[in-house]
């Protein structure tokens, strides 16, 4: 990241408006390496300055990787009129102009949800090429039979005539099974089962890649994910 202006550097990682930012600093809350900065347009590199606002040191991260343990209920987009979406549980301090949802969970459904606002890792995430496996636990309105694990194994065809491909059907108890996919077709999940005529009455994401969903996360909370350990799991 190159050489910038303190304000604009601050308003990104903070969150904060150019002018909000600004004001701030004329108030002497920001500092470099120290030293009170008065100077808004004064300039600054990211990588080798230690900046602070109101004490607190700004690091920079160029970009920002959150999982949330999604309530049902709420909608998995980044904006909505009226109602309320997953962005609204992101906590202030994790907010970032960009953030969006990687791989979009129904409203009713619940459980393991990533956002980030690097856009290159959410499209290799959500790429029909990249086989990433899902995994969810699904209560269902009735059993499944050894011929509903065979099909899963050979891929569902869906309504449309879709093949969906190789999923795993495993049965954990009545009606609650495990179903692990490598796509993300819209309502991809509940279409499998009503190709079978079962219906879904419950859906949970467990995991994503081999990130699973904390069991301390409660639900309707975020946790912020580092990049490097993000990346062994992906
Ligand atoms: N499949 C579905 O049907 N719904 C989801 O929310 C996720 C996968």
């Amino acid at each position: 990241m190159e050489k910038q202006r303190i304000d604009k550097f601050l308003s990104n990682q903070l969150l904060l408006s150019r002018n909000e930012i600004r004001t701030g600093i004329k108030k002497g809350y920001a500092a470099v390496n120290g030293n009170i900065s008065k100077d808004f347009s004064q300039i600054i590199d990211p990588r080798k300055d230690e900046i602070t606002y109101c004490g607190k040191k700004v690091d920079y991260k160029k970009y920002v990787y959150i999982m949330l343990n999604k309530p049902a209920g709420v909608l998995s987009a980044s904006s909505d009129k009226n109602r309320k979406t997953v962005l609204d549980l992101v906590p202030g301090s994790l907010r970032r102009k960009g953030l969006s949802v990687v791989g979009r969970l129904d409203k009713d459904t619940t459980g393991l949800l990533l956002m980030t606002d690097d856009g290159g890792f959410a499209h290799k995430c959500i790429s029909p090429k990249s086989k990433i496996e899902k995994s969810y636990i699904v209560e269902l309105d009735c059993d499944i039979n050894a011929d509903i694990i065979g099909l899963f194994k050979k891929g569902v065809v869906l309504a449309d005539g879709y093949k969906c491909r190789p999923a795993v059907l495993q049965k954990l108890e009545n009606r609650i099974v495990r179903v692990i996919i490598t796509e993300g077709k819209y309502h991809q999940i509940k279409r499998m089962f009503g190709a079978v005529s079962i219906g879904v009455n419950r859906l949970h994401r467990e995991r994503i890649g081999s990130l699973c969903l904390p069991e301390n996360l409660a639900s309707g909370e975020c946790v912020e994910v580092e990049q490097e350990v993000l990346k062994q799991f992906f």
